[in-house]
């Protein structure tokens, strides 16, 4: 079978950990040329340093996408390159509580850096994608699907997650862009670490997806030719 991710330029948000991390690694196994996002280039460099081999071809961007100054500079460094076929955003926050004394700081941060970020790096590198034909990933959650107690803030961006997913996947049918919303359930990485501690509970990464199970998805989702689609991905622990 072609490996239609080989040579593919990519760029990854949220590449410093967790399911960026590994959806990276997976790209560079298959031979695509990689820009990874974070926001410190020690952790970028550190996180990938173990698996490198010597014809990987990676670039690193130290970014903080809340910062617009530093999506210009994302922008910029794709424009210097010249051409892009993949853009994963991966990069997330969570915060869990309830809207009755949740903070709006937290909601507004979590607004920039799971919607509005991904929304403007598209927005910025979308006319480099539509002349590749090229394809967006957008890592959702089960939380973008239904929502809980607590979940109000995070869930509210994921919704719009997918819906800026849903209505650019249209824009885009005339210029052969493929988009992909990804909603995995609970997923075994720092962030839900950080919502084990949130809920109160023991951490128990056996009840939870691999980031690397939930990356195969990924790959496998974008590694499909031109002729065909994957619009959305599912995929939830099926363990405890
Ligand atoms: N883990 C789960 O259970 C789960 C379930 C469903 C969906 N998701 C979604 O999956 C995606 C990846 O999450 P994960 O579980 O892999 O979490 P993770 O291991 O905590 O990784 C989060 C990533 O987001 C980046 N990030 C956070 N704030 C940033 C900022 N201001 N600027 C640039 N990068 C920033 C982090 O970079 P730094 O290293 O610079 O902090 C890190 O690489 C998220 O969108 C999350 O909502 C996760």
């Amino acid at each position: 079978m072609e490996n239609f991710l080989k040579s593919r330029v990519a760029l990854v948000t949220g590449a410093s950990s967790g399911i960026g991390l590994e959806v990276s690694i997976q790209l560079l196994e298959r031979g695509a040329k990689l820009y990874m996002v974070g926001r410190k280039l020690k952790n970028l460099k550190a996180r990938i340093s173990k698996y490198d081999f010597e014809d990987w071809q990676i670039n690193f961007i130290e970014a903080d996408i809340s910062n617009d100054l530093d999506i210009a500079k994302i922008a910029r460094e794709i424009n210097k390159e010249g051409e892009i076929d993949i853009l994963v955003h991966s990069a997330g926050i969570i915060f869990l509580g309830p809207l009755e004394n949740e903070s709006i700081e937290n909601l507004d941060k979590q607004y920039r850096i799971n919607l509005r970020a991904p929304y403007l790096i598209t927005q910025k590198l979308l006319p480099k994608i539509k002349k590749a034909r090229g394809q967006i990933v957008f890592v959702n959650s089960t939380a973008g699907l239904s929502s809980w107690e607590n979940h109000s803030q995070y869930s509210a961006t994921k919704y719009a997650l997918r819906a800026v997913a849903d209505s650019l996947r249209k824009e885009m049918l005339p210029n052969g862009v493929r988009v992909v919303s990804v909603f995995p359930g609970r997923t075994d990485t720092a962030m839900q670490q950080h919502v084990q501690k949130m809920e109160g509970n023991a951490y128990n990464p056996k009840c939870f997806l691999k980031a690397s199970e939930v990356a195969s998805a990924i790959v496998c989702s974008i590694s499909l030719s031109q002729g065909s689609a994957i619009t959305e991905i599912t995929i939830r622990p099926n363990k405890c």
